[in-house]
């Protein structure tokens, strides 16, 4: 990248300076009516659209993508969005004025077909399963009783635009069901052929319609902030998006824009799920006929720590730290919510049927150690609320992911416009902290209803929510906001006449290399053996070795359910009970608990313990658990347990069991094959990947090795020499990663064309970056640290010794 003749006065200045990441700005200085206008006479001069209505977002949305060449594509789009605007309007007017609208509802329904490939009666058909399913979800209304905010604690806390997905969802679900229970799944294709009618580019009255009856309409979201927040320019051939990766996603892939954006579907890895009843009814039976065990129960049998916890003798606790920041940068899967957006309380065992539908609790076994009966006569069970169903279409259930798939520090920065908005201070390109406590931390957020600690211990505001699910995670996101700044200050000085915009952005640009290169070069390699590391090209490159070719537009970025609902939990494995605190000279200043900690904020305003510095430095000096099937007490006990009341919490690996139950993962032998594994015929076949005292423990729950679910079949292979992970997890874990290097635009050491990557002299000087020199920038106390920041073993180095990035190549 050059910025040296940067323009900061618009647009204009990209044709002038191609080799430019952002020589225009991002978002130029206008109110927000000026750029609404704005919008508006670009609208305008498109003839064939001239109809839009430029304060619809979704209609812009699709305008632009039609004039982009989308074509078909866009339309699809167009059409999840304009089937939600119709369900939500309709359901709506229904319950105030339902005998007018019902009526208008069905002449809308029936605007003449442009495709007409269905007929009359299908549509009808149809029409009467959205009538029934709309009747259905609105009268589910009466069985939520309502939650007071905060009682029930919950990381995975859909955003509202996912709720709006939700609604969608939910109707189309129960409409599929309807369908298909009268009619066969063979219907299920003609009644996608009606919703695409409805929202066909030549119905323009029915879309207008929709679009201006939206505004008074209402869906599952809590009241709107108000908070309006404009995102960068809609067509994928603004030339911006040839320079700056966008906060959602957006056209990243410029054939496919939206594909693994924020708050879209995951990806299946063998194309298909295991419901029970193919469409969305968690698997529950043994191929032997018998019933599935509760996830509790094979998490006590299988994967109880007991008395003597396995740690790694080589791999450091920071590495366990490390993947759960990459977790919540790539995946964040919304729970769903009740009507009116809160939490569902999914807690007791007969919620599916008092509650939603969406409830799904795992019942305790009777003999329960932790999670004990209610009553004499009450079983009890662990609260689980399933994964939001984003589905757009008659058909299987589908989860989203609320974040955008790309490794792209939206951890930090955020995954949606608003969020993006949320922590920058729009001085000086500088991120906003919190500095009460003479030290930083990230901003407070005084409204986090899931943060059990309360004034003046608030949880924080950064790129992802789930920012205070326990302290270890506070040490890497105030460094990193540090390091932004850090880097933001030199910017500004060594380019006085840059804008907030501009030195936000450049920073941010480098901060994303920075962070890929990081993952695959230090993060990576300390978890897959090299044989995955090479067959998946994850290596990063050396030096003065050219750039990476390998961007393929075809390969899509998203993340695989297998990966986010079974794989990419190993890391629970790696999860101590303890978590220390050292000071520079190593000294002990004790350990926090995990489970008296989740959710809660205090450890990090502990400013006689060294605040978050001294944890960083207790995460790089204890061992992390070795990665087994065996998970610490509050992993499997202590979940959002509220202080002082036992069983109030989750066992996260029961859950992580039924989530991959709720999302439709096939049982683990199904995905030997991609594996190369040999197959599965009967449990002497687990032989070569399982231990004896493995397959023996397998044994004891589930009625035919066809049944055993992906978490459990995962943690419980052997690990490959030279890596951390079995064969199984290794593959999905490393296809993920291909996936979300290759299928990125932005990938930092790429060079692609028509899109402005970095030069070869500032691609080499990300691959100089190590995390060890990151730390000791932006911590007081660290001044020697270990060179291989996640071996526990690693030889110590002084700060100094270990370069900076050089800003040189990019200033
Ligand atoms: C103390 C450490 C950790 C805690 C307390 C924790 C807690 C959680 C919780 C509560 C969930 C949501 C489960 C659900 O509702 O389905 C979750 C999901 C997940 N965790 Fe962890 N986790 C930890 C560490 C890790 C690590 C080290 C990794 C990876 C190396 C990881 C990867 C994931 C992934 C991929 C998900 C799925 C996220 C999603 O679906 O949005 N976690 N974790």
């Amino acid at each position: 990248m050059d910025y040296i003749n940067f323009n900061a006065e618009g647009m204009n200045g990209c044709a002038e300076k191609k080799n430019n990441i952002f020589c225009s700005t991002f978002y130029p200085k206008m109110t927000q009516k000026e750029k609404c206008s704005q919008e508006k006479a670009q609208d305008e001069d498109d003839e064939e659209y001239e109809d839009e209505d430029d304060e619809d977002e979704d209609a812009i949305q699709c305008n632009a993508m039609s004039r982009e060449g989308g074509g078909q594509k866009a339309w699809k789009f167009c059409a999840v969005i304009l089937r939600a605007l119709s369900l939500v309007e309709w359901v709506n007017k229904r319950r105030r004025i339902m005998p007018f609208v019902v009526p208008t509802f069905l002449v809308l329904l029936f605007v003449p077909a442009l495709r007409a490939t269905v007929n009359d009666t299908t549509r009808k058909i149809v029409q009467d399963a959205l009538f029934d399913a709309l009747n259905s979800v609105d009268s589910a209304t009466g069985l939520e009783p309502s939650v007071p905010d905060g009682a029930i604690v919950s990381s995975q806390v859909a955003n509202a635009e996912s709720k709006k997905l939700q609604f969608t969802g939910d109707v189309l679900e129960v409409a599929t069901q309807f369908l298909v229970k009268k009619y066969g799944v063979g219907i299920l294709t003609d009644a996608n052929e009606v919703l695409a009618e409805l929202s066909a580019p030549e119905s323009a009255s029915f879309l207008s319609q929709l679009r201006t009856k939206r505004q008074s309409s209402s869906d599952y979201s809590n009241p709107p902030s108000g908070q309006v927040c404009q995102g960068p320019p809609k067509s994928c051939f603004d030339p911006v998006h040839d320079r700056i990766r966008s906060i959602t996603g957006y056209c990243n892939n410029r054939d496919k824009a939206t594909q693994a954006n924020a708050v879209t579907p995951i990806r299946r890895l063998l194309g298909t799920t295991s419901y029970s009843d193919s469409l969305q009814a968690i698997r529950n039976a043994s191929v032997t006929g018998s019933p599935l065990p509760s996830t509790r129960l094979i998490s006590n049998k299988l994967h109880d720590e007991g008395s003597t916890p396995n740690f790694s003798p080589s791999v450091n606790h920071l590495h366990m730290q490390i993947g759960q920041f990459i977790a919540h940068d790539i995946i964040f899967m919304p729970s769903s919510v009740a009507k009116d957006g809160s939490n569902l309380n999914c807690t007791s065992c007969s919620s599916p049927t008092t509650v939603s539908t969406n409830c799904a609790p795992i019942p305790a076994p009777s003999d329960d150690k932790y999670f004990t009966p209610v009553s004499k006569t009450e079983a009890r069970c662990i609260r689980l609320t399933r994964a939001l169903n984003g589905q757009s279409g008659f058909g299987v259930r589908t989860q989203i992911d609320q974040n955008t798939h790309y490794l792209d520090m939206s951890v930090v920065y955020g995954s949606s416009d608003c969020e993006a908005q949320n922590v920058r201070s729009f001085s000086n390109g500088l991120l906003k902290t919190y500095t009460g406590m003479g030290y930083a931390l990230p901003p407070q957020t005084k409204n986090d209803t899931n943060c059990q600690s309360k004034n003046p211990y608030y949880c924080f505001t950064v790129g992802d929510f789930r920012n205070c699910l326990h302290p270890g995670l506070l040490p890497l996101h105030t460094v990193f906001i540090k390091e932004h700044n850090r880097l933001a200050v030199k910017v500004k000085s060594a380019r006085s006449s840059w804008n907030d915009e501009q030195i936000y952005q450049f920073v941010r640009s480098i901060m994303v290399a920075q962070w890929q290169h990081i993952v695959y070069n230090e993060y990576l390699p300390k978890l897959l053996s090299d044989k995955y590391l090479t067959d998946f090209k994850l290596k990063t490159m050396k030096p003065g070795s050219g750039s990476f070719r390998g961007y393929d537009t075809g390969m899509n970025a998203a993340l695989s359910g297998e990966f986010a609902a079974a794989a990419f939990r190993f890391g629970h494995s790696q999860s101590r009970q303890d978590f220390a605190r050292q000071d520079a000279t190593n000294k002990s200043l004790g350990a926090y608990d995990l489970g008296y900690n989740i959710f809660y904020s205090d450890q990090v305003y502990q400013k006689s313990l060294g605040g978050t510095e001294t944890m960083l430095m207790g995460l790089i000096k204890t061992a992390a658990m070795q990665v087994d099937r065996y998970f610490s007490f509050p992993i499997r006990n202590q979940l959002f347990e509220i202080r002082g009341q036992n069983a109030s919490g989750v066992d996260l690996i029961a859950v992580n069991i039924m989530r991959g139950r709720d999302v439709g993962l096939l049982p683990y032998v199904k995905y030997r094959d991609i594996v190369g594994l040999p197959k599965v015929q009967n449990w002497n076949d687990l032989a070569s990947t399982f231990t004896a005292g493995n397959i023996a423990a397998l044994k004891t729950v589930y009625a035919d090795p066809a049944d055993i679910d992906l978490y459990s079949g995962l943690v419980m292979e052997t690990p490959i020499s030279g890596g951390q992970l079995g064969p199984t997890a290794s593959w999905i874990v490393a296809e993920q990663f291909r996936a979300l290097k290759t299928g990125d635009r932005f990938y930092y050491e790429n060079q692609v064309q028509n899109t402005v990557g970095f030069t070869q002299d500032q691609i080499d000087a990300i691959r100089r970056v190590k995390l060890a020199k990151i730390f000791c920038e932006n911590t007081d106390i660290i001044t020697n640290i270990n060179v291989d920041v996640f071996d526990l073993n690693s030889n110590q180095v002084s700060c100094s010794s270990i370069p900076d990035i050089d800003l040189k190549w990019f200033l």
